[in-house]
């Protein structure tokens, strides 16, 4: 394993030199300053500040409700825990889709009033006169195609996107717009493997999976999901690497029980 230590800073010029000699490149979802510290000390190299924050953090069903005021308040708590990974903010539902100027106009506010790096983008040539105009204010974009969350409406399910040839052929026509508009990378949620694959060798820039398996360059998941936090999302491509759910519960009935048998404070917890 090698974890980019000596590099101080993951910008977006490492990323594109870690596809270039086949590093994969490990991203993870944070919405706060303590778990975003944690991660980064860690060594992850991309820490993504997701519209997710909408579903784990304040319980929608969707990533719609969250607004780009909660996504600028969860992004500055993130840039502030933050020494190493290069911080994406994804520009939230209705930030975005009016026309270019909307874009620029919730990129700039984000980048100015959080601090982060680069920000994420639901779609392809629907958006791209959008990221064009980011990209000449000199804001790296990163790609978002197959399941768009955003869109969940328009899809009714969040079932695997792109099995079908024609959709298929629009993902990898979109993936190259972006690739030449100058994205500097692309996520890739929940399609089939071997489409994913055959994007990640089409495109030069880093192709960040998630759902997508493992030709890509770089697997991104929600914290929560891969720490349990979260029990009842149980997708396929989930790896859980712990269950927090059960042990923060198994821990708060301990102090429960600690605070009701008066055993806790002790004579050492006090003054
Ligand atoms: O919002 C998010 O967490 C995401 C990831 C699933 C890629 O967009």
């Amino acid at each position: 394993m090698s974890v980019h230590r000596e590099i101080r800073k993951i910008t977006t010029h490492v990323l594109s030199e870690m596809k270039a000699r086949g590093e994969k490149i490990s991203m993870l979802t944070a919405y706060d300053f303590s778990t975003a510290k944690i991660i980064d000390d860690a060594g992850i190299d991309v820490i993504l500040v997701g519209d997710s924050a909408s579903n784990v953090m304040a319980g929608h069903e969707t990533t719609l409700p969250i607004t780009l005021d909660q996504m600028i308040y969860h992004a500055s708590s993130v840039v502030r825990g933050v020494v190493r990974a290069l911080v994406v903010v994804d520009l939230p539902f209705g930030s975005y889709q009016g026309n270019s100027k909307e874009a620029l106009n919730s990129t700039i506010r984000i980048m100015k009033e959080s601090g982060a790096h680069a920000i994420k983008m639901e779609g392809g040539e629907e958006i791209l006169e959008s990221i064009k105009r980011i990209l000449t204010a000199g804001v790296p974009v990163m790609g978002h195609l197959g399941l768009t969350p955003q869109s969940i409406y328009k899809f009714g399910t969040y079932t695997v996107r792109a099995t079908e040839e024609d959709e298929a052929n629009k993902l990898i026509n979109d993936s190259k717009m972006l690739e030449a508009a100058g994205c500097f990378a692309l996520v890739l949620e929940k399609i089939p493997a071997h489409l994913a694959k055959k994007v990640a060798e089409t495109v030069s820039i880093p192709v960040i999976g998630i759902g997508a398996g493992n030709g890509v360059d770089g697997q991104v998941l929600v914290l929560h999901d891969m720490l349990g936090i979260n029990k009842q999302f149980n997708p396929r491509f989930l790896r859980r690497y712990l269950n927090l759910y059960d042990d923060i519960k198994d821990a708060v009935g301990q102090y429960i029980q600690d605070v009701k048998s008066t055993d806790f404070p002790n004579e050492r917890e006090q003054y």
